[in-house]
């Protein structure tokens, strides 16, 4: 089977095209990304080399470029993690994520119809959801909650889930999509509040926490959602919506306090600083579907995936700094073109 990753450079993609290279030896693996900022190759070292491992640089909203290359590669399976992921930006720049979230979408299914594929995953997020009120913890998402967005981020990550659904009816294309709730771990882009606090910390720099902190995201670590989404493509149903999670909810200051205390830092780093515009009150994913169809159970709770995840950035602090320095950009130029792997 030949994997089409597209996103493979970013958090949750490398993760995957990480999990996906070294689990299924028999499986080619391309990982399709722009290398936009937070794009990185570092990423990827433990797999370069691999045989069923490839990486090309393209922009998924680059029709001829997607069909000239799908006419070449023939992709089985897809999947799109590709995406403009941070809210924060989607407020300063919204069209940047039409462009790539729903156009981009759009581009590949396009392409999908033409060439036939064997499946199409869209990696989506809770986030299609909007948000749920703090005085009722009974509240949860479930695959039949009506889409409701607040953010330009989200509402384009409903956007290219309409269009993944109806791409579904109209022309009868194998589609699936997952809608995962926030995830943490290894090789996370320091913008994201776990790495942001982590980076922060360490350099003892100050924690900026928006509004009162009492914003509740629902933690999952990537690699519970990898297996998560590797297990849709192997059972999943055709035309089906899958909700992942494990029940992780934490306020935004109990997240930075438990971080803080891991790296005995002091509470005193914490800033308030002023709430993001339209700021989710809380998320929080009712996964049975995917325990009882799938079978699907996640390794990690939060009380373990943050000490990994703590270690892991001790562990690759050049890793992180690259990124904060902006040495990383360099990494394509110099170990692709310059060795002239690939043309620019
Ligand atoms: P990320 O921002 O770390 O990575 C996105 C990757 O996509 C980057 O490598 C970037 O270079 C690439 N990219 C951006 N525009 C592109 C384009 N036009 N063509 C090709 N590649 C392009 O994001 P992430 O956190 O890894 O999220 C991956 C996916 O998972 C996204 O679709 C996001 O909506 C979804 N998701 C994320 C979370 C989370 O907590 N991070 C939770 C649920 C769902
Ligand atoms: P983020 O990691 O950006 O994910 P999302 O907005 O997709 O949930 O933010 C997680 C929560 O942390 C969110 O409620 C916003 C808040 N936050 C801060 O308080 N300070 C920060 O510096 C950042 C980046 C986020």
């Amino acid at each position: 089977m030949k994997f089409l990753v597209t996103g493979g450079a970013g958090f949750i993609g490398a993760n995957f095209v990480e999990y996906m290279v070294n689990k299924y030896p028999e499986d080619e693996i391309i990982n399709l990304d722009a290398l936009t900022y937070a794009g990185n190759l570092e990423t990827l070292k433990n797999v370069e080399d691999k045989p069923n491992y490839k990486f090309i640089k393209g922009d998924i909203a680059d029709r001829e470029f997607i069909f000239d290359l799908f006419e070449k590669e023939k992709p089985d399976v897809v999947v799109n993690f590709a995406a403009e992921s941070h809210v924060d930006r989607s407020i300063e720049d919204p069209e940047i994520f039409v462009k790539t979230n729903v156009m981009g979408t759009t581009t590949l299914l396009d392409a999908c119809v033409k060439y036939g594929i064997k499946r199409y995953h869209q990696v989506s997020t809770d986030e299609v959801y909007g948000d749920l009120p703090l005085d009722r913890p009974d509240l949860f998402f479930t695959e039949s909650t009506p889409l409701h967005t607040s953010s330009p981020y989200s509402s384009s990550k409903a956007s290219a889930d309409l269009f993944v659904m109806a791409y579904g009816r109209t022309y009868g294309l194998p589609v699936t999509i997952s809608r995962c709730s926030n995830n943490y771990g290894p090789y996370q882009f320091p913008e994201k509040l776990i790495p942001l606090i982590i980076s922060r910390a360490l350099n003892d720099e100050t924690i900026p926490v928006y509004g009162t902190g009492e914003n509740v995201r629902d933690w999952l670590h990537v690699y519970d959602h990898c297996v998560a989404i590797d297990m849709i493509l192997r059972q999943g149903k055709e035309g089906e919506v899958y909700n992942i999670g494990g029940h992780n909810e934490r306020t935004n200051l109990e997240v930075v306090k438990t971080v803080l205390r891991a790296l005995n830092k002091p509470e005193s780093l914490i800033t308030y600083v002023t709430d993001r515009k339209g700021h989710d009150m809380r998320y929080a994913i009712d996964p049975t579907k995917m325990e009882t169809e799938l079978g699907w159970k996640p390794v990690y709770t939060f009380d373990t995936g943050i000490p990994q995840t703590i270690e892991w950035y001790l562990n690759n602090k050049d890793w992180w700094e690259n990124i904060v320095s902006g040495e990383y950009q360099n990494y394509f130029q110099k170990m692709y073109v310059d060795k002239g792997r690939v043309e620019e």
